[in-house]
């Protein structure tokens, strides 16, 4: 058996457009720190032989990526409230006896909303999309008290049961996409996953007050929908896409298994670039 505190990797199917085998290493140069990452596709019929295989080899910790993240939390020795709330872990961190799940996310998408400068705390927010993305990002954007935070959906029964999901966390207002009708966020962020399809949500108009941001949890080509239609909103400020959620929820994972904290931006603009 080999024990090497330093193995890593990100675990999904699939898994060769993943990132994080670029961005870890970054983190870990910054620090001095010899770190080997890998992307592993694993098929969900493999998820549970494989993790335990993992941990038998000695890796350190691993990323969970689609279809996984539901999944794999059965399969942790615990996971943490947020994971537990979010019914999704996209981190794993060794203990002798397992894994010990965490979710990443919503806190990735809180920093990178604060990097940005868009404010939450007293602001209207409205999440588009009730998937697994926006369970993760429900609990950090109301601990971050905004004024109101509203999750729409195509499907009206799934807002509804986050509601209720979350209702100890705070107020989680449900609605239809057409029950937007007459609204103002200043706050609206894309967590469905239309744009790999090229698609935008049917949404009423006039949604954005003045000044107002948009941010989209996809990136790259199937970030094009969402930006065409934020920038056409009357009186919009900031048009972001996902990419710095995504290096913040990894940055996240990297502190939680070594304890040190990265400067995001050299990272984000390396992948920019
Ligand atoms: N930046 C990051 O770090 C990060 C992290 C996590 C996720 N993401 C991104 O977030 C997005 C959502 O991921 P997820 O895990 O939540 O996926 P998911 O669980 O499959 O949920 C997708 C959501 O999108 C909705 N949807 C899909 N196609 C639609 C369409 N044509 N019109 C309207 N709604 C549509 C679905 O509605 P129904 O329920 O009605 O089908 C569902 O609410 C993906 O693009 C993913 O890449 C980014």
């Amino acid at each position: 058996m080999s024990r090497s505190p330093s193995r890593y990797a990100v675990i999904g199917q699939p898994v060769a457009h993943s990132l994080s085998p670029r961005i870890h290493p970054q983190f870990a140069a910054q620090f001095g720190l010899a770190l080997q990452y890998e992307a592993m596709d694993v098929a969900p019929a493999d998820l549970a032989a494989r993790i335990a295989q993992l941990h038998t080899d000695g890796y350190a910790g691993l990323n969970v990526t689609l279809p996984h993240k539901a999944a794999v939390a059965a399969l942790c020795e615990s996971v943490s409230e947020r994971a537990a709330l979010a019914g999704a872990v996209n981190c794993l961190s060794r203990r002798d006896s397992g894994w010990i799940g965490d979710n990443t996310d919503g806190e990735g998408l809180v920093r990178d909303l604060l990097r940005l400068g868009i404010a939450i705390a007293g602001r209207r927010v409205l999440i588009v999309g009730a998937g697994g993305a926006a369970r993760g990002i429900i609990g950090p954007l109301l601990a971050a008290a905004p004024s109101e935070l509203v999750v729409s959906s195509r499907n009206p029964w799934k807002p509804e049961e986050l509601a209720e999901r979350f209702k100890a966390q705070g107020a989680l207002t449900p609605r239809t996409h057409l029950a937007l009708k007459g609204d103002r966020y200043d706050l609206i962020i894309n967590a469905t996953s239309a744009g790999h399809e090229g698609a935008m949500p049917r949404l009423p108009s006039n949604l954005l007050a003045e000044g107002g941001a948009c941010y989209d949890l996809s990136y790259g080509p199937a970030h094009a929908p969402f930006a065409a239609w934020a920038q056409s909103q009357r009186g919009v400020a900031v048009v972001a896409d996902g990419l710095g959620m995504l290096v913040e929820q990894a940055a996240v994972s990297f502190d939680i298994w070594l304890g040190h904290r990265p400067d995001t931006d050299p990272v984000l603009a390396a992948l920019r670039r």
